[in-house]
């Protein structure tokens, strides 16, 4: 059963699992023999984040998180983008993975590459479950996309609307009148 204010389905729980182990599979394959300092972005990345580090099979790998502000409560970006926690470990001269849920105008994952390369990150790699290339407003480019998507607004599997429906347990497309 959907939840009511979701029109269609976008991604099952079975696709989820398939598409995070995919993703898995190829950074195990890339950071092979390397040291590697995963940070999630608050919130919309855990369940993601989650599923997905578990399934890493490096020897060394460390977890934080980051947390930004871009988006107030609405659909539509502001541009400009807080970081409102920073990593507490030191990245000078180590490997980062930035882990989000979706790359949108770009705008948060920009601001998030260059902070990271700013403090002394030997090299930032981007992994997001979603992209919306046609909303693009700053060049970046994700190395690591769960699946490209349509302009189209999604929740679930910790993506929000206004801090909700982040539980449910699939991705859907949120119905327009519930935010236009
Ligand atoms: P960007 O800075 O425009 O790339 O926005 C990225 C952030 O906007 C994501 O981390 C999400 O929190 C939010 N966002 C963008 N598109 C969606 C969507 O379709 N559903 C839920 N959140 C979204
Ligand atoms: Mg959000």
């Amino acid at each position: 059963m959907l939840h009511k204010d979701i029109v269609e389905k976008l991604m099952s729980e079975e696709e989820l699992a398939q598409t995070v182990s995919a993703i898995a599979d190829k950074i195990n394959a890339d950071y092979a023999g390397k040291e590697l300092i995963v940070i999630g972005i608050l919130k919309g990345s855990v369940m993601f984040l989650a599923d997905l580090f578990r399934r890493l099979t490096l020897d060394t790998c460390q977890l934080d998180f980051m947390a930004a502000s871009s988006y107030g409560s609405g659909t539509v970006s502001s541009g400009k983008v807080n970081i409102t926690k920073d990593v507490s470990c030191n990245v000078i001269g180590r490997n980062v993975l930035i882990v989000e849920d979706i790359l949108d105008t770009g705008n948060t994952l920009y601001s998030l590459k260059d902070h990271l390369l700013g403090k002394g990150a030997a090299s930032v790699k981007i992994c997001t479950l979603f992209d919306k290339p046609s909303r693009r407003k700053k060049p970046v480019t994700a190395d690591y996309t769960g699946k490209v998507i349509d302009d189209l607004f999604i929740v679930g599997y910790g993506l929000d609307y206004s801090e909700h429906y982040r539980n449910l347990p699939y991705v859907g497309v949120l119905k327009t009148e519930i935010y236009s």
